[in-house]
């Protein structure tokens, strides 16, 4: 008797292991070098001797970009990032996530710069099988040009939250059983590239990038990237095993703090959300817009 409960309780232990493995969700190694690799132009791109920070530069040569190793299917990934101080109009710097696929799901951060003295505008957007049209903006509470500030995404099965500084800014919530595109199926590799974007990016393109001002130089450090490898088939990622912490349910919506510093952003920072946008839509906004975000 006392030989079948050991025996079980051994069983029910290797059980908790293996789902775990199985799982292969991955805290990512911390190491610019080992984490991703360069996608475009090795020259305008500067990485500490120990991998833990990089920097990225924009002149009139080129600008730079690099993409993870692996892709990922729902996590949590942080990057921390010092903008371009001073001059920085009009250039984009994305930190995004994408499947790169021709009905492609992505999440984006893109940060907007602007003249001497003004400030930048963080600007969000989410592609579900394809469909982009979700901007939103905002004006940030600090100056993201004068230190390192930490921009997140949280991705699960529920929803998708942009956070800075762990202040939650936007949700996008799943709602595929009101017919809804979700990003859910498609793996995607976490990206950051630094480029002229002046035909749109400062005041609509009325403020252009000022070579004499530059080289532009964006600082980032100390990534994390905490999810599920992608392995070839979605099912290990998709489980809505507990083993990967985001699937818990204190990650299925916002928590109570999170809503009061939700709202206060949308309340003062936020500059255009494409929900109120009615004439861009002809009074025909999109159906998310009148459902839950959290
Ligand atoms: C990398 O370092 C070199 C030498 O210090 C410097 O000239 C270059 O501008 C740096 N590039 C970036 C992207 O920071
Ligand atoms: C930005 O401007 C300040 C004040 O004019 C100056 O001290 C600083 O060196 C400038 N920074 C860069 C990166 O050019
Ligand atoms: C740049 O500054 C101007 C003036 O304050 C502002 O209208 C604009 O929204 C700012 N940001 C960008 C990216 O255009």
């Amino acid at each position: 008797m006392k030989n079948s409960i050991k025996i079980l309780v051994y069983f029910v232990f290797l059980n908790i292991v293996f789902s775990q493995i199985s799982l292969a969700y991955v805290v990512s190694t911390g190491d610019f070098n080992k984490d991703f690799f360069v996608t475009w132009s090795p020259s305008h791109i500067n990485t500490s001797a120990d991998g833990r920070s990089r920097s990225l530069k924009l002149d009139q040569e080129s600008g730079a970009a690099f993409a993870s190793n692996d892709m990922f299917l729902f996590g949590q990934i942080d990057m921390q990032i010092k903008l371009i101080a001073n001059y920085s109009a009009g250039t984009v710097l994305a930190f995004y996530l994408s499947s790169d696929q021709p009905n492609r799901d992505e999440i984006d951060f893109e940060f907007l710069g602007n003249v001497s003295g003004q400030p930048y505008i963080l600007q969000t957007n989410v592609y579900a099988d394809g469909f982009d049209d979700r901007e939103e903006r905002i004006f940030l509470w600090f100056d993201p040009t004068e230190d390192f500030h930490t921009y997140s995404v949280l991705w699960n099965v529920y929803q998708i939250v942009f956070m800075v500084d762990w202040v939650p800014i936007r949700t996008y919530r799943n709602h595929a059983d009101k017919g809804m595109a979700y990003p859910r199926w498609q793996p995607m590799s976490v990206k950051v590239s630094l480029w002229n974007g002046d035909s749109w990016a400062t005041r609509g393109g009325h403020d252009k990038v000022d070579w004499s001002k530059g080289p532009f130089i964006v600082s980032l450090r100390n990534h994390k990237i905490d999810a599920c490898i992608w392995k070839g088939e979605a099912r290990s990622c998709r489980a809505e095993s507990e083993g990967n912490w985001w699937n818990k349910e204190r990650f299925n919506s916002l928590t109570w703090t999170q809503r009061r510093l939700f709202k206060w952003v949308r309340k003062y920072h936020m500059i255009y959300d494409y929900c109120q946008d009615y004439k861009r839509f002809q009074n025909n906004l999109p159906k998310e817009c009148s459902l839950p975000k959290y």
